[in-house]
């Protein structure tokens, strides 16, 4: 009969023990999940958008003769301004992304790339023609390095795109050289 009575009221103090803890955990049910995650759908939490959109469609650069002045940059110009900044800054420019440049260690000197005086004269195929096969295939310096066979054909196309938008004075794209007066021609 003794037994009996203390092992009910082991039992009790058990249970009671059971209930305590239950009822403490209801409140942090572990200690692992934070209690105000829930799984369910909620409110999507806001994030600022602070991210930097861009002046042109696809980047800008400033006109190097006056910083003030943002060009916008199109998809090809862009990837252009990449082609240059990795090439060919070290001789065309006169400050780097990594400080001083080269330009004046250089003979002779290489024009500054947006040149317009210079550069607004030549044609697309010159200057196609300058860079993939070097300033010694035009009869130029042979300082002037031959990218043909670094430099894809439409990353060539994209960097004359590049050195048409920075020129000072602007570029102007000469008019079309396919002959249509035959349009006009009376029949
Ligand atoms: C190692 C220095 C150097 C690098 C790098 C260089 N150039 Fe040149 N570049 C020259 C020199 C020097 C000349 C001038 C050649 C002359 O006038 O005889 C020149 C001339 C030119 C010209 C012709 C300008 C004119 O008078 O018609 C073009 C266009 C040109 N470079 C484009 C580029 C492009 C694009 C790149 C990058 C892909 C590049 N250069 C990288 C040194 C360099």
């Amino acid at each position: 009969m003794k037994i009996v009575g203390i092992y009910l009221s082991v039992l009790v103090v058990c249970l009671c023990l059971v209930a305590a803890a239950g009822r403490s955990m209801k409140a942090k049910p572990c200690w692992c999940w934070p209690g105000a995650q829930h799984m369910v759908a909620g409110p999507k939490p806001q994030i600022e958008r602070n991210e930097y959109v861009s002046y042109g469609s696809f980047g800008s650069e400033p006109d190097w003769n006056n910083p003030a002045r943002m060009l916008p940059l199109d998809y090809e110009q862009e990837q252009g301004k990449r082609v240059f900044y990795q090439h060919c800054v070290w001789c065309h420019a006169d400050t780097t992304p990594a400080g001083p440049s080269n330009r004046s260690n250089v003979t002779p000197d290489p024009p500054l790339m947006n040149d317009g005086a210079i550069l607004n004269v030549e044609s697309d195929a010159k200057l196609e023609k300058i860079i993939a096969l070097g300033g010694s295939a035009v009869g130029k310096s042979a300082m002037m390095p031959p990218y043909g066979s670094m430099l894809r054909q439409d990353e060539i196309d994209d960097v004359i795109s590049y050195i048409r938008v920075v020129a000072v004075p602007e570029y102007h794209k000469p008019p079309s050289r396919v002959n249509t007066t035959w349009r006009n021609k009376p029949r």
